[in-house]
């Protein structure tokens, strides 16, 4: 298992495809027959041994686990024991194993290799969070067809993403990895990553199955820290956090992934009436569902079950098929067979849907089609993928601020200084969760600035304060160093002194959000608050650039910058794609997709919330729901964002004043391009449904929206259609539909924002 060898033969052109159309998907096809068979000829130890799997000790994503010791893989391979390894990739080793299992097993049943592979494999993209605030579902769609093909030529069949948990509560560090608090946002990121993936066809060899995770609610824990309970209303989790999930589904996802936490009780990963009655009875799911790591073994923790045995029966019971890392079916599968605790009939069913996963991804028909040397060296990291990073970057850096339009830096600028611990960090822009990508490899903010401006401009460069040891691993602790170091500060403010312009870097490293990565301050770590005052000072214009995980509150910050960049962490390309927009190159067009706290007691923090019965008012004696001392109001709303240009919106025309369950409704709107830049524009759709019949019904949700260029002076119409089913709710009954009644309708490019409005009324 210690060969994980990346190859070395060298080669020529290469041929992919990014976008594909075909309406027949491979991945909707039976293989009953096929199934049926294989099933006939295996033996209860070589079923159960496909519900195994198991990670490579010397690349783990979770804590180990004791009786992973006197393993031998290859021996386990050949006996049919193991189904599926994660975290070993490349050619080399994936080719080794599976020939074992091909050739040494007895009935040549090939492996199923599955990794993290987030936000790109080698070329990293934005992370999720990120990329989801560019709106735009082609760049959603194509990072994840990309890292599919990285992926694929990397010898994997099988990626652990989309995350495509809705969360509200920055702290939780795993924010990055979803497209962030809103429900409609979610369905639309979950669609297009799922079909990037997986292509139309899962049996090519450059298409990999996805997975959607973690099902469920996993972004919803208890004060946003990481494997905490989530405890909900039915009502919330099926309007709210179930629907990304569903869209996953309908959008032929192969795999789900079980969540760690308990929800209202009872653990994700026994849960039967998540796994089981809503994955595939209601929402018809015909893949497989793997644990999460050794979240099967946890519940022993969660204090539900009192022994593997008895975790065994819960994972079957529920509709686990797949053991990740827990060595929980392999050892306790048989003997509740024999005591007949579980059927044979369930045994088959979950063997036979990790074969059907394994027919569609074409495992069966030619098992080493995804071991190809050639394609390997070809396409991981090829220059496509690379222009494809710095575009999707681009599009999802926000503008937050820009005052007296410092932004895009101009010829009238001589001297820019870049200041700030992540300035020069050519680590902290490839996030968590980044693959297999080369440490420290990504373009810098100084490097991306000098690579654009570097002889327009002179550029000076002083680091002012050292944020975090970056050379730590994802699972390690970040370790704050030298938090009362101020040395820096006298060169950085001399930079500054001598600049036109100031151009800082501040936030959190790669390390500080992902997996275990919940923090309870998310203000500016260290002395970075402190250097930026110090900056400030000198009088010079500031363009403050964030790099972070998840939504920080920047509160304390916005008043000693000019200009704000929310820079996420934007991949292998982050320095150029942030230089493009800073000199104008590129007009920044994207949109928070999450809600930034003014404080962070305001957490979780939201838009789409319930009408109160005492609606918000600030005046001192009104007795309203609000804060004593912070507005209720975030800093930045959920999909705020704004542009070099301006834009406006008028004519706002519905088809219909009333429409009936069948019917359609029309809504077309004009936006023109006021200023100065060409530049795209986010029209937002959303929707009131005004009274719930028994239900009280959020004041505003996002239905829609449309990502649009425009000229300087240039104006277009935008169209969206709403139909009943985009209403429907859970009802006061239980059941899910719309109910006739008033809705408003809302256009405007930000959930504060929103100067249109019209109304219109849903009939029987
Ligand atoms: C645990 C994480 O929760 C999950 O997202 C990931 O896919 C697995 N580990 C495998 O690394």
């Amino acid at each position: 298992m210690k060969r994980l060898i990346l190859p070395g033969l060298l080669v020529l052109l290469v041929v992919f495809h990014i976008n594909s159309q075909s309406n027949n998907p491979n991945y909707k096809i039976s293989y009953d027959q096929r199934i049926k068979e294989l099933l006939s000829k295996m033996t209860l130890e070589e079923k159960i041994g496909q519900f195994n799997q198991l990670s490579n000790p010397y690349h783990k994503t979770g804590p180990g686990i004791k009786s992973e010791r006197n393993e031998s893989f290859d021996e386990m391979v050949a006996n049919g024991q193991i189904g599926s390894f994660l975290n070993v990739l490349g050619v080399d080793e994936t080719m080794r194993l599976q020939k074992i299992a091909i050739e040494k097993s007895r009935l040549g049943i090939p492996l199923i290799f599955g990794y993290d592979v987030i936000h790109g494999f080698k070329t990293i993209f934005p992370i999720p969070l990120g990329e989801s605030a560019s709106f735009d579902r082609a760049v959603m769609e194509k990072s994840a067809r990309i890292a599919a093909i990285e992926a694929a030529a990397n010898g994997l069949h099988w990626t652990f993403a989309p995350m495509v948990d809705i969360s509200r509560d920055p702290r939780w560090g795993r924010i990055m990895e979803g497209a962030g608090e809103d429900v409609y946002l979610g369905e639309q990121a979950a669609k297009a990553r799922v079909h990037g993936f997986q292509g139309d066809d899962l049996s090519w060899d450059n298409t990999i199955a996805a997975c959607a995770k973690h099902f469920a609610a996993y972004g919803a824990s208890f004060g946003g820290r990481d494997y905490a309970a989530v405890d909900m209303s039915e009502r919330m989790l099926r309007e709210v956090y179930l629907r990304p999930y569903k869209a996953a589904v309908d959008a032929g996802v192969a795999t789900f992934m079980s969540s760690f936490n308990t929800i209202n009780g009872v653990p994700a990963s026994g849960n039967r009436w998540l796994q089981t009655d809503i994955l595939r009875g209601e929402w018809g799911f015909d893949g497989f569902v793997v644990s999460d790591w050794n979240s099967l073994g946890e519940m022993i923790y969660h204090g539900n079950v009192e022994s593997e045995y008895d975790v065994g029966f819960r994972g079957v019971d529920a509709g686990i098929d797949m053991d990740m890392e827990g060595r929980i079916y392999i050892n306790q599968v048989k003997q509740l067979l024999i005591d007949n605790k579980i059927t044979i009939s369930q045994i088959d069913e979950m063997a036979g849907r990790i074969l059907l996963i394994k027919f569609r991804l074409g495992l069966f028909d030619n098992p080493y089609q995804y071991c190809n040397k050639q394609k390997e060296k070809e396409l991981t990291m090829h220059s496509n993928h690379l222009s494809a990073s710095r575009d999707g970057a681009k599009r999802s850096i926000v503008l937050l601020k820009n005052k007296n339009k410092i932004l895009p830096i101009t010829g009238k600028v001589k001297r820019i200084a870049v200041i700030g611990p992540l300035s020069n960090d050519k680590d902290a822009p490839l996030g968590n969760w980044r693959g297999n990508a080369t440490p420290n490899s990504a373009v810098s903010l100084l490097e991306g600035i000098r690579n654009i401006a570097g002889n327009k401009y002179e550029i000076l460069y002083s680091e002012g304060c050292r944020l975090l040891n970056n050379k730590e691993n994802s699972f390690a602790s970040p370790v704050l160093i030298n938090n009362n170091d101020r040395s820096g500060f006298k060169k950085a403010v001399a930079a500054a002194n001598k600049a036109d312009i100031v151009v800082m870097a501040l936030g959190e490293t790669a390390y500080m959000s992902g997996e275990c990565r919940s923090y309870a301050d998310i203000s500016l770590k260290g002395l970075q608050l402190e250097l930026l005052r110090e900056i400030k000072k000198t009088g010079k214009p500031v363009v403050l650039t964030i790099f972070s995980g998840r939504p920080l509150v920047l509160t304390d910050a916005v008043d000693h910058a000019d200009a704000i960049l929310n820079c996420w962490l934007l991949g292998s390309e982050s320095g150029n794609a942030i230089a493009d927009v800073l000199f104008g190159d590129y007009n920044p067009s994207g949109k928070l997709p999450a809600s930034f706290p003014y404080h962070v007691g305001q957490i979780p923090v939201f838009y789409e919330q319930l009408s109160s019965g005492r609606p918000y008012d600030p005046k001192p004696d009104s007795l309203t729901s609000k804060y004593r001392d912070i507005p209720n109001a975030p800093l930045y709303a959920f999909g705020y964002g704004l542009s070099y240009t301006t834009f406006k919106f008028t004519d706002l025309k519905l088809s219909a004043e009333k429409i009936s369950m069948k019917d359609k409704l029309t809504i077309n709107v004009n936006i023109k391009n006021t200023g100065e830049y060409p530049g795209e524009e986010v029209v937002q759709l959303y929707i009131r449904d005004v009274v719930g019949n028994g239900v009280s019904r959020p004041v505003l949700q996002l239905r829609g929206f449309e990502k649009i260029m425009l000229a300087i002076g240039e104006s277009k119409e935008v169209t969206f259609t709403i139909t009943p089913a985009d209403l429907a709710f859970f009802r006061l009954d239980e059941t899910w539909g719309p109910e006739k009644g008033k809705f408003q309708v809302f256009i405007g490019n930000s959930s504060d924002n929103l100067p249109l409005k019209g109304e219109f009324e849903l009939m029987e």
